[in-house]
């Protein structure tokens, strides 16, 4: 399999600002002249966004959870065939929001199915294709769920003024006994493979988080990169 391209993931506890993190280093390696695809999980493909639907929908109601894991890979294996893996193969660098970790993290973890699980999966459904680099955003557990309630709530009150139905998603639902474990999932992921995940500190400034994330990407990867703002 050629693999010209490079793969980053982002990975970390909800809330603690992954998205706005992907999107600025998204610019500064576009303003470099890089070709950047920005993709997600679950989702990234058509169908894979209607998995997604079903993953986080609260109405979705007693889903097992290794029923759960398999719909997480359902999307990942489409996800790798009709979007990572050729953007790979064009030499594009790819930055996904969330990947395997999570699943070792989320369900492994944190549903207590365990890692052997996860790893015997992503062996079967996607290969050999393991991310470049993965940084994994690390925060209080207190306030990264704080964090994520917060926007969530903005996100109920927004969709409700247009008339939609809006709450919290599946796993925003889950307690802090289940963060705990989800963030000692990552610890365990960060602490095996150290050569692929670097831990980012996303306690204080988005600026400083940004300016941690982009020496990793330099130091790791050696690409190129602007910051424009
Ligand atoms: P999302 O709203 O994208 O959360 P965030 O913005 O914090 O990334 O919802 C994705 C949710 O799906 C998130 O709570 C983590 C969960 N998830 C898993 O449990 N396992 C997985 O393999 C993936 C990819 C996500």
């Amino acid at each position: 399999m050629s693999r010209r391209g490079k793969f980053i993931t982002f990975e970390g506890l909800d809330g603690t600002g992954k998205s706005t993190q992907m999107r600025k280093l998204a610019a500064a390696l576009r303003a470099a002249g890089h070709k950047v695809v920005e993709t997600r999980e679950p989702g990234g493909t058509a169908t894979g966004e209607k998995i997604r639907r079903v993953l986080l929908d609260s109405k979705t109601e007693g889903l097992a959870p290794l029923a759960e894991m398999a719909l997480m890979f359902a999307s990942r294996a489409q996800h790798i065939a009709e979007v990572i893996q050729p953007a790979l193969d064009h030499g594009q660098i790819v930055l996904c929001d969330r990947f395997t970790d999570s699943t070792e993290a989320y369900q492994g973890s944190g549903r207590k199915l365990g890692s052997e699980a996860v790893l015997k999966l992503h062996r079967i459904l996607c290969g050999d294709l393991q991310p470049d680099l993965t940084i994994l955003l690390d925060n209080d557990l207190r306030k990264s769920i704080g964090r994520a309630r917060r926007r969530n709530h903005k996100a109920v009150r927004r969709s409700e003024s247009l008339g939609e139905h809006g709450d919290e998603n599946r796993f925003e639902q889950q307690n802090r006994a289940f963060f705990a474990r989800v963030r000692d999932g990552y610890g365990a992921i960060a602490k095996r493979e150290p050569g692929r995940v670097v831990v980012v500190d996303a306690s204080g400034e988005k600026g400083e988080t940004q300016r941690r994330v982009i020496e990793a990407v330099q130091k790791k990867l050696k690409l190129g990169t602007r910051i424009n703002d």
